[in-house]
């Protein structure tokens, strides 16, 4: 059975000082009696204060982005072991943002996430089709090509570390969300091109988790859906009692 994984990114929200408080307020609020891997996923600058502040609780951090270089002349970027350093344990690559607001590619994409397998660190692989690729039907295709393109040829060993995210872009900060028909045969299908790579065993082992308007009024419906392993939430997890609601939707 896979252990549900609830994530909140907070996107380009929360100063240090805001991020430390809301931290301490979901150690504080977190439901323990939920079998879940629960995290929180600031922006860069919080990390290391918001890692303190879940020191000696299960609450892992993790990073929005990383650069695939160790160090060197790479101007503004963050390499693994400054996050790790700075006490995450993981980190996204290929959120829909970065894809089409900043222009990431699916090759990028996997230089990052070698780079964090590398690392000895876990990682959140996003995909996701948009409005017109779902209208032209061309959902499947688009989640065939963004998960053979990030994980194809990953050693089976790494693989235990690696989270697929489904996230239909037109559900991400809309309000409208996937329903639990449409996210499960979403989750299938990737379930299906995993198998095809790695085979049944490991295929059922990856967890799947959805992203796109998860509220504490839908978690449930969606987390209980076969192949949902969990949600990668956004708005709704920047307030603790919300994202605490969507915890509760993960007890089985
Ligand atoms: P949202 O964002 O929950 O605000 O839709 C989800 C995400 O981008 O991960």
């Amino acid at each position: 059975m896979r252990k549900p994984f609830v994530a909140g990114n907070w996107k380009m929200n929360k100063t240090i000082s805001q991020g430390v408080e809301l931290a301490k307020n979901l150690a504080e609020k977190r439901p323990s009696n939920v079998d879940a891997d629960i995290a929180v996923i600031p922006p860069f600058l919080a990390i290391p204060s918001v890692a303190r502040a879940l020191e000696g609780t299960p609450i892992r951090v993790g990073a929005q982005d990383v650069y695939w270089e160790e160090s060197g002349a790479f101007t503004g970027e963050i390499s693994c072991g400054m996050l790790r350093d700075a006490g995450c344990s993981f980190a996204l690559v290929g959120h829909s943002e970065r894809r089409h607001v900043l222009g990431e590619t699916d090759e990028i994409v996997r230089k990052k996430l070698d780079a964090l397998l590398a690392a000895d660190m876990d990682v959140i692989l996003c995909v996701g089709e948009t409005l017109e690729e779902r209208e032209a039907d061309q959902t499947n295709s688009r989640l065939d090509t963004q998960v053979k393109s990030g994980l194809q040829g990953v050693s089976e060993t790494l693989l235990s570390r690696v989270t697929v995210a489904y996230e239909p872009v037109w559900a991400i900060g809309t309000g409208r969300t996937a329903t639990e028909e449409q996210a499960q045969q979403a989750h299938a299908f990737i379930r299906g091109l995993l198998t095809e790579m790695f085979g049944q065993q490991k295929a059922q082992a990856i967890r799947i988790q959805y992203g796109g308007s998860v509220k504490p009024s839908n978690a449930k419906g969606l987390l209980s859906q076969p192949d949902v392993d969990g949600a990668l939430v956004g708005g709704a997890a920047l307030d603790a009692d919300s994202f605490t609601g969507i915890i509760e939707g993960a007890r089985r």
